[in-house]
């Protein structure tokens, strides 16, 4: 995804005991102070969870706003909100109802609605132009294996031939979540493996299909916050504030939410807080629409203006943290912790639309964890907030050459 990215391990639990970290005010913060800021990063996230699931849309982002908007301010920033739309596709609740009973499955995402009642014809093999030709489909509800040919030419193939609607069943036993990545006039159905097959075996002859999407604009909102004056920082701090439905998100991501807003915490006194910019980005688990909407709408001369992007996702649960972005920042990462080892993917999340637009990116992340995505992501180690927030301030302090400049002009503020 990322020309030239590498992938950046840092071990950190273990490696130290101590809490006492290089402050950006150029002292060492005390193991109290330390706790005070993990208690904080905690608290935000547990606000931000107690909300529910903060779906791009919905009442409850703008719960989740305020709140930010609150810390913010209270930190001493300046905010301000940046709007954005898209479509987004929805399934109400699809099925495929025969003899009376009904099957639960999912609608191809980008299927027309619809409710057809017709016959039912399984068709040989996995729904190739050829396979169509040894059935009449005609006014029928084609039932088609998955597999072999994308489900877009499954569908076309069923479209051509007749064909009112369409059944995909998944190759394995589990739900098939899978997308039509095209046009097609008839409503398109997924099935699991298990109640596809047995659909299948018991030789339907009749069917009402049910796919009950809707595509509809969503208006998301990115909260910007920075102090007063600050029109062009050389950071972008950020990370996404919403969740997938059903799940409120605790670590993916008011984990990496709370850690940004604890790095501006922790800035806020000092001159590094006048080269940076803290965002919090909506709509990323739709498809990265904030962080593209925020680069789409910044001037190319500004954008070029920023030397990094430091993205924090998915930073409160795995004691390693691994930290992935261009070489040059990843180098940087190395040289300010002793313990860091190179690692081979990533994740898609809000810096990709900036390392596109030939901004350098540092990415934060602890990888993948059993609770991704689901109703149980409901909580992070505050620890893990703390030393997250802990080697941002290091990588800006490099980066901004802030320990020095921000001693020499403190040290200047108390002898003045
Ligand atoms: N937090 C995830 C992305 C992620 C996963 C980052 C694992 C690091 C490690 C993010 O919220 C997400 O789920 N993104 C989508 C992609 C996006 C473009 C819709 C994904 O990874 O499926
Ligand atoms: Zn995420």
């Amino acid at each position: 995804m990322i020309a030239g990215a590498s992938v950046v391990s840092v071990g950190l639990v273990g490696c130290t005991p101590a809490i006492e970290v290089q402050a950006e005010r150029g002292r060492l913060l005390s193991q109290t102070e330390s706790t005070v800021a993990s208690r904080k990063a905690i608290a935000d996230v547990q606000a931000l969870v107690k909300l529910g699931p903060r779906v791009t849309g919905t009442p409850v982002m703008e719960q989740a706003r305020a709140y930010l908007i609150e810390q913010y301010t209270r930190a001493g920033y300046e905010t301000r909100t940046q709007t954005f739309t898209y479509p987004k596709f929805e399934d109400l609740g699809s099925n495929i109802t025969v003899n009376g009973q009904t099957i639960n499955g999912r609608a191809l995402n980008g299927s027309i609605p619809g409710k057809p009642s017709a016959r039912l014809v399984v068709v040989p093999n996995v729904g190739q132009r050829s396979d169509f030709a040894a059935v009449d489909v005609k006014g029928a509800i084609a039932l088609v294996r998955r597999g072999e040919i994308p489900f877009l030419q499954k569908a076309q193939n069923a479209e051509n031939a007749g064909a009112v609607g369409v059944v995909i069943v998944n190759n394995e036993p589990g739900e098939l979540y899978g997308t039509l990545g095209g046009e097609v006039q008839v409503p398109v159905l997924a099935l699991s493996g298990k109640a596809g097959n047995s659909l299948i075996e018991s030789q339907p002859s009749q069917g009402t299909l049910t796919v009950n999407t809707r595509q509809r604009t969503v208006t998301g909102t990115n909260v910007i916050a920075h102090l007063p004056g600050v029109m062009q920082p050389r950071v972008v701090v950020g990370a996404h504030y919403d969740s997938v439905p059903g799940s409120p998100g605790a670590n993916d991501n008011a984990s990496g939410t709370a850690v940004v807003l604890d790095i501006a915490r922790n800035v806020a006194q000092t001159p590094s807080a006048r080269q940076a910019w803290f965002v919090a980005f909506d709509g990323e688990e739709d498809g990265l629409h904030g962080s593209r909407a925020f680069v789409s709408q910044a001037q190319p001369d500004w954008l070029q203006g920023l030397d990094v992007m430091l993205n924090f996702d998915m930073v409160g649960v795995n004691d390693q943290l691994l930290v992935g972005g261009s070489q040059s920042l990843a180098k940087l990462a190395q040289a300010t912790q002793s313990d860091v080892s190179i690692f081979g993917g990533q994740g898609g999340s809000d810096h990709a639309p900036f390392a596109r637009a030939s901004v350098p990116v540092l990415f934060f992340y602890r990888g993948q964890e059993p609770n991704y995505h689901t109703p149980n992501d409901k909580a992070v180690e505050p620890q893990l907030l703390d030393e997250t927030t802990q080697v941002a301030l290091n990588v800006l302090q490099q980066l901004l050459g802030s320990d020095t400049s921000d001693r020499i002009s403190l040290m200047r503020r108390s002898v003045l």
